[in-house]
């Protein structure tokens, strides 16, 4: 596997923090970071996750962690390929303990089980490019939340023994260098297909809520700034972003 090593060769650890995003926020405006500056913590007390819900992890080796990018190659149109190459760095992990998984726009990843990882990305903007963006990973690896009304997993729960965290996020950072090199050599193509080969809903029916009205549909692709497209059973193409389209059960 093509891999750059660039992805962790700093990581900052810390015993407690609100959350690794904020971390990573401060650090960027004081301007004091390299790429692929990675802050870890075993304890989260405060973590953030996508349409302003709450990530709960325990302190008994769940990885949350940031990693912090400069992503000048990519326009704030194609913002949305760094949650794509995030999404496969986390799916080629589970694959490789040969965890069968999907991922789930936009940019979760799912066993048969339940939710088994999350991603919260955070952009900031200089005019049309990427200045940075702080991708932030929770990864459900010796436990997870148990709320009935919630499926989630872990990878102790797959596999059905204990696994050790830092090595979990050894392979990751290895994954991830290895996509986020497809996107510094612009092999956004190669990126699109296999993010959607991987994707829940692609040519499946499934409910989907578009502005509070729901759906019969598949989902026929994703573009690069995150636009959704799906097909209804009657034939209707709709299309939308995080804020407007929802998969509902
Ligand atoms: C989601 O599924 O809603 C996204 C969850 C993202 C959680 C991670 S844990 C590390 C980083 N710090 C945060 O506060 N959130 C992200």
């Amino acid at each position: 596997m093509n891999n750059t090593g660039f992805t962790g060769s700093t990581i900052i650890r810390l015993d407690s923090v609100d959350s690794t995003n904020n971390y990573a926020a401060k650090l960027v405006k004081e301007g004091k970071v390299f790429d692929g500056t990675v802050i870890m913590t075993y304890n989260q007390t405060n973590g953030r996750g996508q349409r302003g819900k709450n990530w709960i992890s325990n302190t008994t080796g769940n990885l949350t962690f940031s990693i912090i990018c400069y992503p000048k190659m990519l326009g704030a149109k194609e913002y949305f390929l760094l949650s794509k190459v995030t999404s496969l760095a986390v799916s080629d992990l589970l694959n490789s303990y040969q965890i069968k998984n999907k991922v789930k726009w936009p940019n979760d990843c799912y066993t048969s089980n339940g939710k088994i990882a999350g991603i919260l990305i955070e952009n900031g903007l200089h005019g049309n490019q990427l200045e940075y963006s702080i991708v932030g990973i929770g990864i459900n690896v010796n436990d997870h939340p148990n709320q009935p009304e919630f499926r989630s997993s872990s990878i102790r729960d797959e596999l059905q023994y204990a696994i050790d965290p830092e090595a979990v996020l050894k392979d990751f950072l290895k994954h991830f260098d290895h996509w986020y090199l497809h996107l510094r050599n612009s092999n956004f193509t190669s990126i699109k297909n296999t993010y959607e080969q991987r994707l829940m809903g692609i040519n499946e029916l499934a409910n989907y809520s578009v502005n509070e009205k729901t759906v019969k549909a598949i989902v026929k692709s994703v573009e690069n700034d995150g636009k959704i497209i799906l097909e209804t059973n009657e034939g209707e193409i709709i299309s939308g972003y995080m804020d407007e389209i929802k998969r509902v059960p």
